[in-house]
Order: C-alpha cells, then structure tokens, then sequence
C-alpha cells in the first residue's frame, strides 16, 4: 500500500490575478468543475490510499484553514502545517519523517503536486501500483516520467537509463540524469535525443530510502528537522525537491506514463486544456474581438464585457480590482512582478 502526501503550500504566482494570497491556485476549479484542484487531487488520490487516515497533506499555515474547509474528512494529524514555505525540500523530508515515526521505515510514500491534470483515471492507478511495486522490491526513489512535446523550461527533465525491469507490465529504468528545468536551448537539445521524459513532479519511494538520501545529499535540511522539529522551519533553506535531492541521487528510477497528464503552471495551461480547434481565442468571459487571434481571456465578474481589437497571443485577466494584460510567451514573468508589488493588491 501507498501513502499519498499532497504537497498544496505554493503560492500558485503565476496564475495571478485569479490565484491570490486568500485564494491560492489549489482553491480554484479552473477547468469549469465544481471540485477544486486540491479537491481533485484528493479524490484522485483516495482510492490508493484506500482511506482518509492514510492519506496526508502538507501546507503552509496561511492556507492550512481553507484546506481544512475543503477537505473536512481529512484526520488533523494528518494534516501537516509549515509555519513558512520553505519549498518541496523541506515539505517532503518533514512529511517523510512523520510517516517513518508513525509507520516505519518500509512504509511507502508517494507525493503528489496539487496543481496536476489527469485524464485517465485507470491508467494512473495502474501505474502508481507499479511505482509502488518498483519501490518496494527496490532501493528506488521512482518518478513517473511524461512524454515531452515541446521543449519546455518549466519542467525537469529524465534522460531514461538502462532497463531494470517490469512492474505491472511498465517498463522501468535507471535514470542517467536528472535536470531541473533547463533554459531553452538545452531543452531543445534534450528533445532532439529522444531519450527524455518530463518528471511529472510525483514522486515514489520507501520511507528509509529517502530518508537515507536527503541525510547524504541535503544534511542542511534533514539534520536540523530531525534534531529540533519543525519549529525550525523559518531556518530551512528554500530549495525544490528537484534541485536538493533528484539532481544529485543516484537512485532515481522512471516508469514512463501516458495517463493524459498537465501541470496547470499558468494561463497556457487553461489554454491547452480548453481550446477547440476551430476557436480562435479561449474566452472565460464575455469576449467581443475583432481580429483577435490566440487570446486567453478571463473575467471573474460575469457581467464584464472585454473588447479586443487587433491583437495577437495574449493574456487578459479582469478580477476584482485588478487587470492584467500580458503577451503570451511572457506568463512565467508574472512571478517577478508580484515581486515588485508591495502588497498583492
Ligand atoms: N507544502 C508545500 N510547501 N508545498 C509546496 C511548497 C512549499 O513550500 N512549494 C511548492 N509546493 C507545492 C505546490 O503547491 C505544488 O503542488 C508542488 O509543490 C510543486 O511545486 P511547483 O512550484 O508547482 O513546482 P514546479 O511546477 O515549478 O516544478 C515541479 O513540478 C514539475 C511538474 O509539474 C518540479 O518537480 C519539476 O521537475 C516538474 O517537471
Ligand atoms: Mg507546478
């Protein structure tokens, strides 16, 4: 059996201004569903772990009430509080102690973004019960790898190693390398060999294998966690799992997927999730455009009317008191502007 962790203590920036500091991305349906994104995850999620007591989130102490309202059948214990983000790091290394204490050092673990999108249900517990079998029957931390289709650089990248065998009918291997999201030309590179899967951020390993390799590749984390608790946190250093663990272990494992798979990382994704073929832009709102090509529009008010003319590939999004217009090629930048902004307004 499985224990999920749902990692739900980003800040979702780079959907602002619809995700905002009260109401982060992982609060928000942005499919049209009436289920949240945490929501899905956790109904996803359910099934493997099999019940409410086996299945554990992390969160930051902002956000931790409104995970508590949308999930109220979660047990309390098992909701874990960070005092601050301190990133993936620190959130996998302190939820895999608690599971180690509570479950010991076989227990296996899996974490699970909660920004995700998956289209085949079947086919992801499929393959989760691979990854759990690959995880038990060896000293792997496994992470289930996406077929690339554009050479993105907001992704990790998998370069697939030698076969080590088969689980549940997926084939498995060795991972050669692990790069977290490279700039373009080296995606591009990657790409063009063919032998690179996307690391779709889930991650599944036993509790004493991971615990082992962040003692031996981020001491600066698990020490001080494991020695004083979690009131140490404000102290962590602000590192991803990717760049703290997966860029450094040698005992990363892939089964590549095909389950329909999306990271809802920004307004592309609505984009690619929602657009039809045939339909020049993707309107969330009341749309009126001449000669608008390629728009992403958005109005949380359904009275706001938004009139475009002449434009090419942007995004618009009006909610509450805030406008943002944005070419589309440039989303990953909102992340610096929120920066600039004294106070989210
Ligand atoms: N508890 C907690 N605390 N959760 C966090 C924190 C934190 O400080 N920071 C981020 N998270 C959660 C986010 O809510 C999200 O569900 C998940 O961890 C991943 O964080 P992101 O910030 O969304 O990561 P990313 O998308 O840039 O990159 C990761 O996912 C990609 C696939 O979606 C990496 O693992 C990449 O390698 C991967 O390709
Ligand atoms: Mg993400």
């Amino acid at each position: 059996s499985l224990f999920p962790v749902i990692l739900a203590g980003g800040k979702g920036e780079r959907f602002w201004p619809l995700s905002r500091q009260d109401r982060p991305k992982q609060f928000l349906s942005l499919d049209g569903s009436s289920r949240s994104l945490l929501q899905a995850t956790a109904d996803r999620l359910l099934p493997i772990a099999g019940n409410w007591e086996s299945l554990w989130i992390i969160t930051s102490s902002q956000i931790a009430e409104g995970v508590r309202q949308q999930l109220p059948e979660l047990p309390s214990q098992n909701l874990l509080i960070e005092s601050q983000g301190r990133d993936t790091a620190a959130a996998v290394a302190w939820a895999s102690l608690e599971i180690n204490k509570r479950y010991g050092e076989d227990a296996i673990i899996g974490f699970f973004p909660s920004d995700h999108w998956i289209a085949n249900q079947k086919a992801f517990i499929h393959t989760l019960s691979a990854a759990t079998q690959l995880a038990a029957s060896t000293a792997a931390i496994v992470t289930l790898g996406i077929k690339p289709t554009f050479p993105s650089t907001g992704y990790g990248y998998i370069e697939q190693g030698e076969k080590i065998g088969s689980f549940n009918e997926l084939p498995a291997y060795h991972v050669n390398r692990f790069t977290e999201k490279p700039n373009r030309e080296t995606a591009e590179t990657f790409l063009s060999t063919g032998r690179f899967c996307w690391n779709s951020g889930m991650f599944v390993f036993r509790a004493g294998v991971v615990l082992k390799e962040l003692h031996t590749h981020a001491p600066e984390i698990i020490e001080p966690l494991e020695q004083q608790g979690p009131d140490i946190y404000p102290q962590l250093p602000k590192k991803s799992i990717d760049y703290a663990l997966m860029e450094k272990t040698t005992l990363a494992h892939v089964l590549p997927v095909e389950f329909g798979w999306d990271d809802l990382g920004d307004w592309n994704a609505i984009e690619r999730l929602l657009k039809k073929e045939e339909t020049p832009n993707v309107e969330l709102a009341t749309h009126v455009g001449l000669d608008t090509q390629g728009a992403i529009v958005y109005a949380t008010n359904p009275e706001d009317v938004i009139v475009t003319i002449g434009l090419e590939d942007v995004v618009i999004v009006r909610d509450r008191n805030v406008t943002l217009i944005v070419n589309k090629d440039r989303t990953q930048e909102i992340k610096q502007v929120l920066k600039t902004l004294q106070n989210d307004p």
